[in-house]
């Protein structure tokens, strides 16, 4: 079905700081994409196949700007600790395990049928350094029917034996090798450049890789600025560089000429926070992981304000769940904490800046991704709230707080990406 309406309670972000409520509306699909929400519905599409979702409330998929394909495993587990301790006890072990396909398969079944059923409907993910095991869950990915983006990581250095590539050259060769199998095998599934974090990549990977990126002309992801031990060994490492950010843009892996993720970014100082306003670069907020390995909280409402661009993220094992609207009711409450225990200057998020993060802020990496308005790609979830009870009746305002705050997977009915219907259960 290309063109359709559905018809429901519609909410999306119309700016970062309000949402748009049409109570009884319609939502019209042409092509994939969005053609807007009404209120009435316009006479031209009248003779298009209408799905009444009754009194259900429609949103934006949500996108998972950051997570860890091969953590998924261990969430939930091992919080104990905090980065750099946390990856070589917990992370490291298990993400050694995906070079036995086996293994990875049973893994990446599991992680793909959660990507499936849960609200994401777009994802920027770490797979492991098995290219092997990465193709497998970029094949799993374009099943589940979510729009990705998969990297095979790289690692050269101060990493275990166990988990570590034997040089920059065999590391480089193994990615470019993904990269020509990948490139053009998916229609929902991309890959991307993905050097772990400095501390694990040595000068002439980091050199090899922005020449990839160059070659096949495609995004980079990575982690900035999450802990204070790991900047004290960035500083260490990388004497030269004026701050963390810079070790990565002195390779050209830093935005500008490409699309570029940078997870966490809590203790980000003003010249890194200049630098990546200008490279364009998008921070990834994971405030479930900031908080679960005690890394501190990022000051997302000073990015907001900024004009910088920020999604929101699940940080898988990081964040002890996929299910984003746990990160999203996590986002709000961290800010509430930093701004009473730390600096009232910096406000805490409203949910209406949440929300944006979680579907137009984290979507505009995708291109037109996260709202209603004209133009969009049609990805939306159908919630039906009717499981979160309630003595009186709510205004579609209050529901949609409520699903933000307790809403998961059971409440999803029917969830669509670039207007394909992924499953409906109403
Ligand atoms: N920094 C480098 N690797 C990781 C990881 O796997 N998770 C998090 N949260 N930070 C990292
Ligand atoms: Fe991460």
């Amino acid at each position: 079905m290309k063109n359709f309406v559905l018809k429901g309670n519609i909410c999306y972000s119309e700016s970062r700081e309000s949402i748009r409520l049409l109570p009884n509306s319609y939502l019209v699909c042409e092509n994939g994409l969005c053609a807007g929400a009404f209120t009435e519905l316009p006479e031209k599409y009248a003779s298009l196949p209408l799905t009444d979702y009754g009194d259900r409330i429609i949103i934006p998929g949500l996108v998972d700007l950051h997570l860890h394909a091969p953590q998924f495993a261990f969430r939930g587990l091992g919080m104990d600790m905090e980065l750099m301790e946390w990856l070589n006890t917990y992370t490291f072990p298990e993400e050694s395990k995906y070079a036995d396909l086996e293994y990875a398969e049973r893994a990446y079944s599991l992680f793909a049928r959660h990507m499936h059923l849960c609200a994401t409907t777009r994802a920027a993910i770490f797979s492991s350094l098995h290219s092997p095991a990465t193709e497998l869950l970029m094949d799993k990915m374009e099943e589940s029917g979510l729009v990705s983006f998969v990297g095979k990581v790289n690692m050269d250095r101060n990493s275990p034996d166990y988990y570590c590539e034997k040089s920059a050259s065999s590391s480089l060769e193994a990615t470019e090798r993904w990269i020509c199998n990948t490139m053009d095998k998916y229609k929902n599934t991309r890959p991307i450049i993905t050097p772990r974090f400095i501390p694990t990549c040595s000068d002439e990977l980091m050199r090899g890789l922005r020449t990839l990126v160059e070659k096949y002309n495609l995004p980079v992801q990575s982690h900035l600025s999450e802990n204070y031990n790991e900047i004290a060994l960035v500083q260490e490492l990388c004497p030269d560089a004026r701050f963390y950010g810079d070790a990565y843009n002195r390779f050209g892996l830093f935005g500008g000429d490409h699309p570029c993720i940078m997870a966490h970014c809590v203790h980000t100082g003003e010249e890194e926070l200049d630098l990546i306003k200008k490279n364009g670069v998008f921070i990834a907020h994971s405030p479930l992981s900031n908080s679960n390995i005690a890394s501190g909280v990022a000051p997302i409402s000073k990015y907001l304000a900024n004009d910088i661009h920020v999604g929101l993220a699940s940080d898988v094992a990081g964040g002890e769940t996929e299910n984003m609207f746990y990160s999203i009711a996590s986002s709000i409450r961290a800010s509430k904490l930093r701004w009473r225990l730390r600096d009232q200057s910096v406000k805490p998020l409203s949910v209406d800046q949440a929300f944006y993060i979680a579907t137009v802020g984290g979507g505009s990496f995708f291109g037109k991704v996260g709202s209603f308005e004209p133009g969009y790609e049609f990805d939306a979830l159908v919630l039906d709230d009717s499981g979160l009870d309630h003595p009186q009746e709510l205004s579609l305002r209050s529901r949609l707080d409520r699903c933000l705050y307790l809403a998961d997977d059971r409440d999803i009915k029917a969830k669509y990406v670039r207007g394909h219907q992924l499953f409906d259960r109403t």
